[in-house]
């Protein structure tokens, strides 16, 4: 079924000018941009949105990189979008990420993986509504 994932493109992509291409992959994957913004986090806004992770030995470092630049948020649509979005992203940990993925091409470490996405379709709706109100994603 057609269905909706949430990505963000991180500080360290979106800093170093890779957004382009990294919208380009994703359109050419086939997903259809709902919504899209460029916005930063604060850190209490990283620590909301990472609270499942509040309690990994990563977690203050994570709200901090994650507030330290602009970010890309979007709302995709897609068959399967949330499984095949983390196809194409590739693993966490970029000496992980297959050959073809955004993180192989992007990331530069576990932490600055260039870009996320949501591990579920109930993930994928709070997520997008923790960024976008209800007006800004009728696709
Ligand atoms: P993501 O999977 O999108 O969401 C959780 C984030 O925490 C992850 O991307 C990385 O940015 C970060 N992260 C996950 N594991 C580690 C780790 N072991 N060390 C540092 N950062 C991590």
């Amino acid at each position: 079924a057609t269905n909706r994932t949430f990505t963000m493109i991180k500080p360290d992509a979106f800093g170093a000018g890779n957004s382009g291409a990294i919208l380009e992959m994703i359109e050419t994957a086939g997903f259809k941009i709902i919504a899209l913004k460029a916005t930063r986090l604060t850190e209490e806004l990283a620590a909301e949105f990472y609270l499942v992770h509040k309690e990994r030995p990563f977690y203050a470092d994570l709200c901090r990189y994650m507030s330290s630049g602009p970010i890309l948020a979007a709302i995709l649509e897609k068959t399967n979008a949330v499984a095949d979005f983390r196809s194409l992203i590739g693993a966490t940990n970029p000496e992980n990420a297959a050959e073809g993925t955004i993180r192989k091409r992007f990331a530069t470490s576990i932490e600055a993986n260039a870009i996320h996405g949501s591990d579920s379709d109930e993930n994928a709706l709070i997520e997008g509504n923790f960024f976008f109100n209800a007006f800004e994603h009728q696709g």
